[in-house]
């Protein structure tokens, strides 16, 4: 079965009004008809703006994070109702920053998945090894860990998430993973979804950690790498619309 790839950029805390609206055009202007799907996953606070420029057209958007629970006294939080109200179709959860830096779980990471889909976000759910656990050969067992929690919490909607590869060791080193290296977890990962769903194959699997517009074509080709999450390449108009390009 054939579906289109999906290219989401994740701004991480990056932009401002001017920036993003620079960019926004840019990517509008360049876009022609995509043969993919193309999001962009901004900080809460430009979500309107995003409403604003980009509703109606192609390029979709959604939010980095989301609050694990429904509403109420939790300072701070962003609950997926707020997003949906701000026309969010994605929200990322479980992005290996938000893990390392802000001590997310899988517990948690399955919580917030299920918060999105209850609001009918589709969640980017972020799974991937550090360079350690690489090479201490904990790479399927860690990816399928953290898969495990969010299926087991999503239930019979398993085949609405999206999934993302995105090894820690990658993200934002210039070292990417190879194709091959990347494919074998993927289709590990496919596999893993498969013995829960039986629409596995309608799961966008994506590739993220220093994709750009010189190796997106050869990751993309890949049979289990259904798209990618692209970080700093995304805050660049024509890299991005590069890789956009090289998705079909
Ligand atoms: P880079 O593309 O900057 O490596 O970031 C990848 C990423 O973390 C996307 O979520």
């Amino acid at each position: 079965m054939t579906k289109k790839k999906l290219i989401a950029g994740n701004w991480k805390m990056n932009g401002g009004l001017a920036a993003n609206e620079a960019l926004l055009r840019a990517l509008l202007a360049g876009l022609g008809q995509p043969s993919a799907d193309v999001a962009v996953c901004a900080p809460a606070p430009y979500l309107a703006q995003l409403q604003g420029l980009l509703a109606g057209g192609p390029i979709g958007w959604g939010a980095q994070d989301l609050s694990a629970h429904e509403q109420g006294a939790y300072t701070g939080e962003v609950s997926a109702a707020m997003l949906k109200d701000f026309g969010c179709r994605y929200a990322i959860v479980g992005h290996s920053e938000r893990r390392q830096y802000h001590g997310e779980t899988d517990a948690t990471v399955a919580a917030k998945a299920q918060r999105a889909l209850a609001a009918g976000i589709t969640p980017i759910v972020c799974v991937g090894e550090t360079l350690v656990e690489r090479e201490a050969e904990q790479t399927e067992a860690v990816v399928k860990r953290q898969l495990a929690a969010v299926i087991h919490a999503v239930a019979h909607c398993t085949s609405e998430i999206v999934v993302a590869y995105e090894p820690v060791w990658a993200i934002g080193t210039g070292q990417t993973a190879t194709p091959e290296q990347a494919q074998q977890v993927h289709a590990v990962l496919r596999a893993q979804l498969a013995a829960a769903t039986h629409q596995a194959e309608r799961v966008h699997i994506l590739y993220g950690g220093s994709m750009n517009a010189a190796n997106a074509a050869s990751l993309l080709a890949q049979p289990d790498i259904d798209g990618g999450l692209i970080g700093g390449a995304s805050l660049k108009a024509p890299d991005f619309l590069r890789i956009i390009a090289a998705a079909h």
